[in-house]
């Protein structure tokens, strides 16, 4: 009977914030070893449908059992008693414990005994053991990578006898190779009979991942199909909506003056020895691996993180910023990889987020201005599709790629001369990226200067008229676009 293998079952689930309804009917089978991925644009749900699973907002109707069992009623910590787990955006990993504590956090006492630190080191190795993951046991989990972090959230949930896990967008923050050990990681779960539902934004993980599609549009389900049953068009006609255009527009443009130059700059113990020019018209790719230096060189030409060897030029002008608001007065915009530490104020409405400038953001005191700039922001929206009630929405509100699409509106209303984009498409659905690397086209066209960061190969090779290649710290080498392949980019960043 189908119902033996079901894990999680939802039936007719709405759900409303105010006014607006945000889901609407979703129905959606997990089966035991299954993996499943839960598609569709910035805004379409995702996000608010692990929510409601887990207990941490209520829906509005419908039902939702585990295991034949309704649980749409139950608290956060009956959900995760049952055997479901989360895997947040933001790790909930406390930095200064160890890798075991973390894992076995709040249950030192249970199963009628208290587990000292070796009893609980013993049983983390072993279980690591099983799983076959070469992370130390002993060590606070702030030593590790953000992928070895998010691994032992993973078991953590694991160890706790999770049947289901939810993951929203798990591999956004991981490097190639680490997406590759996650995916061997959840294969192992589902092999063990787990179930799986995860979102990604990214398709050919999705492919590679998946057995079973779910697509999300508007907050209703159009339907769950099986991986071999779609592919990478009829998957994005079906989140869409519609046909998309081709994906990654290019324009040949001849590069002007020079904008930014950079010689021999260095900051101290961080990178050395960089020499490169940003020239208007053109967009320079920095390619490297996570942990490289670059997001670290891109903030030193904003002064984020003033280099300290070296000279760099502007327009001309040697150009030492030792603040970003100073950079920014000089034309220079920036987009940065995390958009909670240096982007947002998630208590801000999307307006004054967006109309606050990134200048006044950087200065902090130059508080609230009158918005001089309300029909420009209305522009942007549009332009980006945007999906914000009113400009009075609280920016925590909105969905994880619409903030980012504010933050990169709210760049380009300064009208910068040259600019940093640090990971700019990072949680941004296919059309919107496609949307932004348009808008990128048009900017180059438009004579400015573009620095892109990304560890989206694709993205990189398509976007970039030329690639410099950063390792530990020291530039590489560097590509014309005609001679970059992804071959020759990692060669040099090995
Ligand atoms: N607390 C809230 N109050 C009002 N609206 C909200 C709230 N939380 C989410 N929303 C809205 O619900 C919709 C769905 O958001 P959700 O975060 O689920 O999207 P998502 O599919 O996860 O998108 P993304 O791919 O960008 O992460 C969005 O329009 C969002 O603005
Ligand atoms: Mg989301």
């Amino acid at each position: 009977m189908a119902l033996s293998t079901s894990l999680l079952v939802i039936e007719d689930l709405s759900l409303s914030f105010s006014e607006s309804q945000v889901l609407k009917s979703i129905c959606l089978t997990l089966d035991k070893g299954q993996i499943q991925a839960i598609v569709g644009e910035n805004g379409a749900g995702k996000s608010s449908l692990f929510k409601c699973i887990m207990g941490i907002i209520s829906p509005s109707s419908g039902d939702i059992s585990f295991l034949g069992n309704r649980i749409q009623n139950s608290s956060i910590r009956e959900i995760l008693t049952a055997g479901i787990s989360m895997i947040h955006q933001e790790l909930l990993l406390i930095p200064e414990l160890t890798v075991a504590e973390n894992i076995y956090l709040g249950r030192e006492f249970s199963e009628g005994q208290f587990w000292g630190i070796s009893d609980i080191n013993g049983r983390v190795q072993q279980l690591f053991d099983q799983y076959g993951l070469d992370i130390p046991v002993d060590i606070p989990v702030k030593e590790l990578s953000i992928a070895n972090q998010q691994i032992v959230e993973i078991m953590r949930a694991v160890s706790q006898g999770a049947q289901v896990i939810l993951m929203d967008e798990p591999t956004s923050s991981l490097t190639d190779v680490e997406v590759k050990f996650f995916g061997q990681l959840i294969r192992t779960l589902r092999d063990a009979h787990v179930g799986i539902l995860f979102t990604s934004h990214k398709l050919e993980e999705i492919f590679e991942f998946a057995d079973v599609i779910s697509v999300l549009r508007d907050g209703e389900m159009v339907g769950t199909y099986d991986v071999h049953a779609l592919n990478a068009r009829t998957l994005v006609q079906k989140m869409v909506g519609r046909d998309m255009a081709d994906f990654y527009p290019f324009t040949e443009t001849i590069p002007g003056a020079v904008l930014l130059e950079l010689e021999n700059v260095g900051l101290s113990g961080v990178f050395e020895g960089i020499n490169l020019q940003v020239r208007a018209g053109e967009v320079l790719g920095l390619a490297g691996l996570v942990g490289a230096g670059r997001t670290d060189i891109g903030q030193s030409m904003l002064g984020i993180k003033p280099h300290t060897e070296g000279k760099m030029t502007y327009l001309g002008k040697e150009f030492t910023p030792k603040h970003p608001a100073e950079a920014i007065a000089l034309g220079m915009g920036y987009l940065g990889e995390d958009r909670k530490e240096l982007g947002m104020i998630p208590e801000m409405s999307v307006g004054e987020n967006m109309t606050l400038g990134l200048m006044q953001f950087f200065q902090k005191f130059q508080w609230i201005l009158p918005n001089p700039e309300q029909a420009k922001t209305k522009e942007l929206q549009t332009k980006f599709n945007i999906r914000v009630k009113s400009g009075q929405q609280k920016m925590e509100q909105l969905s994880g790629g619409n903030q980012q699409k504010v933050l990169f509106g709210r760049m380009l209303i300064n009208n910068p001369a040259c600019m940093v984009l640090d990971e700019p498409t990072r949680g941004i659905d296919v059309v919107s990226k496609f949307d932004m690397y348009q808008l990128i086209q048009e900017m180059k066209k438009d004579g400015k200067g573009i620095v892109l960061i990304s560890s989206d190969m694709t993205e990189l090779l398509q976007m970039s008229d030329r690639i410099v290649v950063i390792s530990k710290g020291k530039q590489r080498g560097e590509l014309l676009r005609k001679d970059a392949t992804a071959e020759r980019v990692l060669q040099l960043a090995l």
